[in-house]
């Protein structure tokens, strides 16, 4: 399994710090959030926090954009090299000229779906895409509770992916910790991101992360 902290979670007075000790603690990507006030209720990190992120983090990125204007976002964080940029497909008109644009910019393109959102909405653009993420909360806050019809989620995508795209990652997010992890990974989740769950740890961020593996 990769982990994927959500820095929403770390302690925001000494934020690059906080990246720092994720990446040589052992993650395999830095989560980051980025929320509008619009699409959630919820307002977090722009371009000017990201581009410290970016600076210190050496873990690849991975933006989950939270927003509405996916595009005008896409632009303001491509600058930063990210591996995956992902967006929601309840707020996206045309995923796949979305999808091609952010390929074009070099980085991994990957669909967002809500809780509500059944796999198949994404079927046809499924060959399309690098990675899945499967909200396992609604989106907007970290330490939320675990939504478990994501792993019956998980396996339909799974049995899709193997059919149109067997190289397609599947990312879970939200409420994911040491119990529910191997459940996703026998569901056929590749990564999981946590945010509560690695910085609430008292035993240490590498405890945390290893124990998520
Ligand atoms: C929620 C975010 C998640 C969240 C995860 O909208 O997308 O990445 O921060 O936090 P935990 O692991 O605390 O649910
Ligand atoms: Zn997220």
């Amino acid at each position: 399994m990769l982990v994927a902290p959500s820095i929403l979670s770390a302690d925001f007075g000494k934020l690059g710090e906080e990246v720092k000790a994720i990446c040589e603690d052992g993650c395999d990507l830095v989560h980051v959030d980025v929320m509008d006030g619009h699409f959630v209720p919820n307002l977090t990190i722009g371009p000017v926090v990201v581009s410290t992120v970016a600076k210190v983090a050496s873990r690849p990125l991975d933006i989950h954009l939270m927003v509405e204007n996916n595009a005008f976002f896409v632009d303001l964080f491509a600058p930063f090299d990210p591996e995956y940029i992902s967006f929601h497909i309840e707020e996206e008109k045309h995923p796949h000229r979305l999808i091609q644009k952010i390929r074009s910019l070099g980085i991994k393109p990957a669909i967002a779906l809500n809780p509500h959102t059944p796999p198949e909405a994404i079927e046809f653009i499924l060959a399309d895409v690098d990675m899945v993420l499967l909200m396992s909360v609604n989106p907007g806050f970290g330490g939320q509770k675990f939504i478990p019809s994501v792993v019956e989620k998980a396996k339909r995508l799974k049995a899709m992916i193997t059919k149109h795209n067997p190289n397609c990652l599947i990312e879970v997010d939200g409420g994911v910790n040491d119990n529910n992890v191997s459940i996703l990974k026998e569901a056929g989740v590749d990564i999981v991101v946590a945010g509560s769950f690695v910085f609430g740890e008292a035993k240490g961020y590498a405890h945390a992360i290893a124990s998520l593996k």
